[in-house]
């Protein structure tokens, strides 16, 4: 029998299966719980059950790109999916979930809502009348917090478009008393808080860069436990956590594609466990080097 404490119980069939099988697995999402996560879907969890007042709470998840934002608004979106209520065969949203268009543009923002509620319209629709059949579908839907991912995309235009989102936003969480739920990169929060009102609505939790720390380290030791290698690679031992820090640039994007590319690559290799060695050999360019590049042209 072999080894095999350093995997999840789900994966040891895993182990028996062809080396396609297991870089596919490996190639798949999956979720790992850290510590700052979960307190976030917590503060989200009270939030859905907040009674409607006239001045409901907002909030704005920050990080930086490829740091897990949309992946943990999803899952929070996903544990509370739309639904036929039986008693009333109506539709029920709890939670909404759409990504801002990439530019300020009020009727593109209505579009995409209703697009994400498989709502019809007519794209020649004024914008008073977009607005006003979202807030009917909203409502009959009883909805009670709306997610607005990539919203640095609408609040970090110019001036003007800025004040215009942020009135809508406004209006929106005012007429409906719904949370809104931004989440974005660092211009969010800075656009937010051009605005003392909704500043003051708005709490900001930040998904910090992964750093040398208890929580990094279990991370990495997670993500070890979650792939299916035959040979434990001991990712917590300093050399190696240090090198997957610096190479992936502290984002749970970078180390989790550095782990899958390392790990894939000891599965083609035969040695079965990442080491320094497969670090050092794996196709992986760290992303300020792909942004020097990106910029070069
Ligand atoms: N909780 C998690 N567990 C495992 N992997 C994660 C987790 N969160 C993010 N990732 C990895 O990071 C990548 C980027 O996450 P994403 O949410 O798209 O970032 P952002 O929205 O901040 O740009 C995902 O594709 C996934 O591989
Ligand atoms: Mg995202």
């Amino acid at each position: 029998m072999m080894e095999i404490k350093h995997l999840h119980p789900s994966l040891h069939a895993i182990l028996l299966l062809e080396e396609e099988a297991r870089i596919n697995k490996i190639q798949q999402d999956s979720w790992i719980g850290y510590s700052r996560a979960q307190c976030i879907i917590a503060k989200l969890e009270d939030l859905l059950i907040y009674p409607r007042v006239i001045r409901m709470p907002n909030l704005l998840i920050v990080g930086d790109t490829n740091n897990g934002k949309t992946i943990l608004a999803n899952r929070f979106f996903v544990s509370h999916k739309p639904y036929l209520r039986e008693a009333d065969q109506s539709f029920i949203a709890p939670i909404v979930y759409c990504q801002a268009p990439p530019k300020p543009d009020e009727k593109r923002f209505y579009n995409n809502l209703l697009d994400s509620l498989f709502v019809p319209y007519r794209v020649s629709d004024r914008v008073e009348h977009k607005q006003q059949q979202l807030l009917n579908v909203l409502r009959r839907m009883e909805t009670k917090m709306l997610i607005i991912d990539e919203i640095h995309h609408i609040l970090a235009g110019n001036l003007a478009a800025q004040r215009i989102f942020l009135n809508v936003i406004k209006y929106l969480a005012n007429e409906l008393r719904i949370v809104i739920v931004g989440v974005g990169t660092k211009d969010a929060l800075a656009a937010i808080n051009t605005d003392p009102q909704l500043s003051n609505r708005f709490e900001p939790v930040i998904l910090p860069k992964w750093t040398m720390n208890e929580e990094y380290l279990r991370l990495l030791a997670s993500m070890e436990y979650l792939t299916p290698l035959k040979k434990p690679s001991n990712l917590v031992e300093y050399n190696m956590s240090q090198c997957i820090l610096g190479m992936s640039e502290g984002t749970i994007g970078e180390i989790s594609t550095v782990i899958k590319k390392a790990a894939i690559l000891a599965i083609k290799q035969g040695t079965e466990q990442i080491s320094r060695k497969i670090l050092d050999s794996i196709d992986y360019i760290p992303p300020s080097e792909r942004k020097k590049h990106f910029e070069s042209y």
